[in-house]
């Protein structure tokens, strides 16, 4: 760590003093190891958040438990991408109602993008007096010192403050797996999509620095992981801002360099900083996965530019040809938004073309959903929630069809797998470099080993048997 800036310098020793002083009071407190239950929400870049959390609760003395009515401190790491997905937290915070009522010292706290917005917070501060502590995204850090104040007689906090807006290296981590492991080498987003509330409650992007990365995924790689999974909301643009000469072609070229038998992915790409430097990175880079996670969300340019994504129907099929002819055998998967406001039955068409075009190994699609504060939330949404149902299940039925098609084409090859999940009695999952899952027959011992597997049949899930 030697190049860690002061003020990180700084972060670290404030946890660390507030880390043992919660270390301290904890005996007093409980007559049994605390417990800690950390519910996550949304994407990777949550998930991966929540190692840390879980590594800053474990530093502290908790024990980790996926049961929340046995916990005495119940966390929810929150997303606000779709209304949906803030419906559903706020169900099972008010679940935690009944346990505080039980006399325990019981610790309720939410963080993440939802936490983040200034309307969820009074929200909570409100109708949720059960709830302990509230935190934004910048904040992960002060979890010890929120802890300590409020288990030695403060009020209840909120903090959602965003002047803060670095990159904290050094943080403790508990890693939920042992052979896929998340990596971040960004934070934020800059990108402003019209519908997306990301870059309002994640804040600017900010790159890792190369040598951070590569410690880390050192250390990974070290202890056994056998899948990288590089995570950014835009990691095409990754080295942006920072003082030396890196991309992330470049990045993946240092990481493909490093000693062992491992791989790594990344997500997500965005269309308009994909580069053919890139594409020439994934192909000669073995242990880059030919996977490409490249949300289109529209067909139509019309509604591209609505959306604000800089690309447009053309340019995005000549990335995917210019792809395709780079890197032999590289599947796709996307993301599409069904039914922006104004978008007519003519623009969703469009979407449906590029799908049957590039015909993607799997798809990501949601329905819109206006999000406050957002340029689109203020747009002209007439078309109704039922209109857009119906185009919804249109895609999913020519997607399936692509899909199928797509998978029963790997009947008779073989691939190399890496055994990375046990799907039933004696039978484990393996992911090709093509991002492709084959289930086989095969001993638990193999868990994180690569096997080579002949794919026999199609059902709704490949199958296959080790040759
Ligand atoms: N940074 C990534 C995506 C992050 S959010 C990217 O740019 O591709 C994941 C997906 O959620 C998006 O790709 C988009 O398809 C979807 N999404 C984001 N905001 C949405 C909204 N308001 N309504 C519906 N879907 C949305
Ligand atoms: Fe949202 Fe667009 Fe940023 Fe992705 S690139 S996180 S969709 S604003
Ligand atoms: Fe959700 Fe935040 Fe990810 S809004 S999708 S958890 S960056």
């Amino acid at each position: 760590m030697s190049n860690m800036t002061e003020t990180n310098q700084h972060i670290l020793q404030s946890m660390q003093g507030y880390i043992e002083r919660v270390k301290e009071i904890l005996p007093t407190l409980y007559s049994h190891t605390p417990k800690a239950c950390i519910n996550t929400y949304g994407c990777q870049q949550n998930v991966s958040d929540s190692e840390k959390i879980k590594g800053i609760m474990e530093s502290m003395g908790y024990e980790l438990t996926e049961d929340y009515t046995k916990a005495d401190f119940i966390l929810f790491n929150t997303c606000a991408v779709r209304g949906h997905a803030e419906d559903r937290v706020f169900g099972n915070i008010g679940r935690t109602k009944q346990l505080k009522k039980s006399g325990e010292k019981i610790l309720v706290a939410v963080c993440g993008c939802m936490a983040q917005q200034q309307i969820v917070c009074e929200k909570v501060k409100k109708s949720y007096p059960y709830v302990d502590m509230l935190f934004g995204t910048h904040h992960i850090q002060n979890l010890p010192e929120y802890i300590y104040k409020r288990l030695t007689g403060s009020g209840r906090i909120f903090d959602i403050s965003d002047d803060f807006n670095e990159v904290v290296e050094g943080l403790p981590i508990h890693r939920d797996g042992k052979i896929k492991g998340w990596l971040p080498i960004m934070h934020g987003c800059d990108n402003f999509c019209t519908y997306c509330i990301v870059p309002y409650v994640r804040g600017r992007e900010k790159s890792r620095l190369p040598e951070d990365i590569i410690n880390e995924a050192r250390q990974m790689i070290a202890s056994g992981f056998k899948e990288i999974m590089l995570l950014g909301q835009n990691v095409n643009s990754y080295g942006k801002g920072l003082d030396c000469d890196i991309n992330f072609a470049k990045l993946l070229r240092e990481l493909n360099g490093l000693e062992g038998d491992f791989r790594i992915r990344f997500m997500t790409s965005h269309p308009k900083d994909c580069t053919l430097e890139l594409l020439d990175a994934v192909k000669d880079c073995e242990k880059v996965e030919k996977h490409l996670h490249l949300p289109f969300q529209s067909g139509s340019d019309r509604i591209l530019k609505q959306m604000n994504r800089r690309y447009d129907s053309e340019g995005y099929l000549n990335l995917i040809n210019e792809a395709k002819k780079r890197i032999p055998g590289v599947t796709f998967t996307s993301d599409i938004i069904v039914g922006f406001p104004g978008e007519t039955y003519e623009d969703f068409c469009q979407t449906l073309r590029l799908v049957k075009e590039v015909e993607f190994q799997a798809l990501f699609t949601f329905i819109y959903s206006a999000r406050n504060g957002t340029p689109a939330a203020k747009m002209d949404d007439p078309v109704s929630r039922e209109e857009k149902g119906k185009w919804f299940s249109e895609l999913l039925a020519v997607q399936e069809d692509i899909s199928k098609k797509n998978y029963a084409s790997y009947v008779g090859k073989t691939y190399r797998v890496l055994c990375d999940e046990v799907v039933g009695n004696s039978k484990l999952s393996g992911k090709t470099l093509f991002a492709v899952d084959i289930e086989f027959d095969a001993d638990e011992s193999l868990l994180g080993k690569f096997v080579n597997v002949k794919v026999d049949r199609f059902t709704n899930v490949l199958e296959g048997t080790i040759v």
